[in-house]
């Protein structure tokens, strides 16, 4: 059984648990980054505060990760809270700082019935306590579940994550724990997605066409994929969408046309 938020427009359930078999069928994306942008857009036009829009971005990790789980990719990557978010309004930070608390309050023992991990990216020594104790706390929890990996980028920078990644490397080379150039393998294993490998597919909603100093190097060779829908609209009809459009693409990762790899 699949579950459905609010579209009234979508196909039948069933047809939806069609695509969802022919989709398995092909390869999957193995990992999934998200920009989940529109919140604010979402609540203007239901005049609401912005908040509200944030809440319901929250509700909708719910149903994308759980729908995300059920297709069988390893790890999806959301980025809730950028280092750039800090210029917001005092009100909207502190409402922010405090969705994951709340999110794992309510859905941990879902995450875990559903064998969920919890991970993260980013500055998260420089948040509030409770926030990094509920993230550290869902993380401790669901270390050993093997399901999909939820990674929450919060307070996360691509530029601050690689100035700490490079940094360690001058203190590593400083210490004489460098023997030799530093290559891409081992600056990847300085950056916070370390455990992870990098995106297959990054969607980005709401119509931006950047990358907000989303993982600027994990992203190299990742497929890009930008809709118009608004975050808290983005449902499991829209998820695979992406996916199709994902799988109707060649990958060739930098090698020659016609022998399955691409020039750029
Ligand atoms: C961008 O939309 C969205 C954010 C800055 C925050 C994203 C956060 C969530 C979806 C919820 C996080 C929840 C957890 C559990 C960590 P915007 O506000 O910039 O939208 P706008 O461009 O329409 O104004």
């Amino acid at each position: 059984m699949l579950w459905f938020k609010k579209k009234t427009n979508s196909l039948s359930q069933q047809s939806l648990e069609d695509r969802l078999h022919e989709i398995k069928k092909s390869a999957l994306p193995k990992h999934v980054a998200i920009i989940m942008d529109g919140n604010g857009r979402w609540a203007k036009n239901k005049l609401l505060p912005r908040i509200a829009g944030h809440r319901e971005g929250m509700e909708n990790i719910r149903i994308i990760s759980r729908f995300a789980n059920k297709l069988g990719l390893k790890a999806l990557t959301l980025y809730a809270f950028s280092t750039e978010n800090w210029k917001r309004s005092k009100e909207e930070v502190s409402y922010l700082m405090k969705l994951p608390e709340e999110f794992l309050e309510q859905f941990l023992p879902e995450l875990m019935e559903l064998n969920m991990r919890v991970i993260s990216i980013g500055e998260i020594g420089l948040v509030p306590d409770s926030t990094q104790q509920a993230i550290q706390n869902a993380a401790e929890v669901t270390k050993n579940n093997t399901g999909l990996i939820l990674n929450f980028a919060f307070n996360y920078g691509s530029r601050a994550e690689m100035l700490i990644a490079m940094n360690q490397l001058v203190e590593d080379a400083k210490n004489g724990l460098l023997d030799g150039p530093v290559t891409e393998e081992i600056f990847s294993s300085k950056l916070f997605t370390a455990e992870l490998e990098d995106p297959d597919l990054l969607i980005r909603t709401s119509g931006e066409l950047r990358l907000s100093n989303f993982l600027l190097w994990q992203l190299a060779y990742t497929e890009f994929y930008f809709t118009e829908t608004l975050w808290p609209e983005f449902l499991e009809e829209d998820f695979l969408m992406a996916i199709e459009d994902f799988q109707r693409r060649e990958r060739r990762l930098g090698g020659r046309i016609g022998e399955g790899e691409d020039k750029h």
